[in-house]
């Protein structure tokens, strides 16, 4: 993304076939090359394809100067013998350039409006520890109680 252009507004929609490359490649600059914020799912274009058709009325983009500037990817869980409904929130991001200016707030609250439409009762997210942006963004969007999670791994191959 460019420079900053504060006057442009940001429209958030509901993502669309034609937003599968943009939202990879934004990606890509978001989760590969800090770290990824999650070790048993990885940034390619085949989650984003996965995500988009398997629940495409859960993905959502924030459209800046005609350019998507932040999206969310996320599924509805059904568990079974419950009548629960989950939200999950797979991936979320904002382009470095305009962060702070309440792009992730106003998709967050776009996305949340579509869950209660959709009676989910519970939305879930996860990321790093030490993705402390994250945690303070999700916190002041209402999520709470973090349980301390630990991923274990084990090599059974060199790479
Ligand atoms: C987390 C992220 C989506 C926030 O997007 P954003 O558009 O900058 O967030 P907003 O401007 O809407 O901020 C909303 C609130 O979160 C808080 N927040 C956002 N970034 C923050 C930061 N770096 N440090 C502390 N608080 C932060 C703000 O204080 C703001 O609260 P306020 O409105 O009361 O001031 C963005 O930083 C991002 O894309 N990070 C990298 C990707 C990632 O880690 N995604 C999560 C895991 S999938």
């Amino acid at each position: 993304m460019e420079e900053n252009h504060t006057n442009e507004p940001v429209t958030i929609r509901p993502m669309r076939i034609e937003d599968l490359a943009p939202v990879f490649q934004l990606g890509e600059r978001l989760f590969t090359l800090s770290e990824s914020p999650s070790l048993y799912r990885t940034w390619d274009e085949f989650e984003v394809i996965d995500l988009y058709r398997n629940d495409p009325g859960s993905c959502l983009v924030a459209e800046w100067n005609g350019r998507v500037g932040g999206f969310v990817l996320a599924t509805v869980i059904d568990k079974r013998n419950s009548p629960r409904r989950y939200g999950y929130l797979v991936w979320f991001g904002v382009a470095e350039s305009l962060r702070g200016r309440g792009i992730g707030r106003r998709l967050f609250a776009a996305f949340r409006g579509i869950m209660e439409e959709g009676g989910v009762r519970m939305l879930l997210v996860d990321t790093e520890a030490r993705n402390v942006e994250a945690l303070r963004f999700f916190e002041k969007c209402g999520f709470s109680s973090p349980r301390d999670h630990v991923y274990l791994s084990l090599q059974l191959a060199e790479d």
